[in-house]
């Protein structure tokens, strides 16, 4: 389901100083629809400014408890964090896409995996989910926490998260790194080559992992990817979702015009557009109906052909290396490098 439906904020729940908690009430008719995996996420929909704002967030709830919650850190400069943070009351309504996302788990009761999750900052929120519903679905298996922030205020899910270990204490635990604060029985850093290789070689040490669940920042991530298979987890194994990247320093933001055609349901239409602009936001601005969700460059839902000219992205954690060679783009995060671009929605 593409269409975006009207949902009601039942609750809005402060979390930490700069993260709130939304409710969304699903109808009954509509559960179907929106039935989801552990770990996918909600595109919300509001109109800002006049404008309109698409974010993805996390789903924080988990399947077998039959909520749908996301979690939300108000981002600095960011519209829809500080609209959701500062002006959204309980009892609005907001468009909401359905459940989308391939950073899944589905434990069940013959599960007896031992889950080894890494999450920074609001990274926790596609992890809180899987944890819940490992503890829900999977009496078997067991979940360690790796969990980074800068001090325990900061922290979202803390309190409920040392629930669940006092609830779970054979199933689950939990580790926690503060940047800048000192707290006892945690650790001060954060997730980086050398503490992930002491807590291997320690806390640790001999436990075998069968999948690794990473959420937070690029550089967390990265680190992570080099340094897990040292410690025996195959590429195959470990599961990541980029939150909050940063820009790709090697793209080149050219000046100037471009003469963009857009190829969509079967009709061509040419805009001239700023080769600074990302085409899907053009696109948008011309009234013409892309597909498109989080406008993020996580999804995929936004993916088109270029077919003439050259196009750049400014992020990519979601097509392969051959298909950018083929041509594909995620035109939410694609800029114009020539004077004529031919992107094709309909060959993608
Ligand atoms: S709209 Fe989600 S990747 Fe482009």
């Amino acid at each position: 389901m593409t269409q975006a439906i009207e949902l009601t904020v039942t609750q809005k729940r402060p979390l930490t100083p700069s993260s709130v908690e939304l409710t969304l009430a699903v109808p009954e008719e509509l559960q179907t629809n929106f039935a989801f995996k552990a770990g996918q996420y909600l595109t919300l929909i509001q109109e800002i400014d006049h404008a309109e704002v698409r974010r993805s967030y996390s789903l924080c709830s988990a399947p077998s408890q039959n909520t749908w919650k996301v979690g939300i850190k108000k981002v600095s400069g960011g519209t829809f964090s500080t609209w959701a943070h500062d002006v959204l009351k309980e009892g609005a309504s907001l468009s909401v896409l359905a459940p989308q996302g391939h950073f899944i788990i589905s434990p069940s009761a013959e599960d007896q995996q031992h889950y080894l999750g890494f999450a920074a900052g609001s990274g926790i929120t596609p992890i809180m989910g899987m944890i819940q519903e490992v503890m829900a679905l999977a009496p078997l298996a067991k979940f360690t926490l790796v969990y980074a922030n800068q001090s325990p205020e900061e922290a979202m899910f803390l309190e409920e998260l040392e629930l669940l270990e006092n609830n779970h204490p054979d199933r689950f635990k939990m580790i926690l790194f503060y940047s800048r604060a000192s707290v006892q029985n945690t650790r001060f850093g954060r997730i980086e080559s050398g503490t992930i290789k002491h807590l291997f070689q320690n806390e640790l040490a001999g436990v075998t992992f069968d999948q690794f669940l990473l959420c937070g920042p690029e550089q967390m991530i990265q680190t992570l990817k080099e340094v897990l298979p040292q410690f025996g987890a195959s590429a195959d194994r470990i599961h990541d979702e980029l939150f909050f990247s940063s820009a790709e320093g090697a793209l080149e933001v050219k000046e100037g015009q471009c003469a963009l055609t857009i190829v969509l349901d079967g009709e061509s239409t040419v805009l001239h557009i700023d080769k600074n602009t990302p085409v899907l936001d053009a696109v948008l601005k011309h009234d013409l109906d892309p597909p498109y969700s989080c406008q993020g460059g996580v999804c995929s839902s936004c993916i088109a052909q270029v077919t003439q000219g050259q196009a750049q992205m400014i992020k990519n954690q979601i097509l392969t290396d051959s298909e950018v060679a083929e041509g594909l783009v995620l035109t939410c995060q694609a800029l114009a490098q020539s004077d004529q671009l031919t992107v094709d929605y309909d060959q993608a």
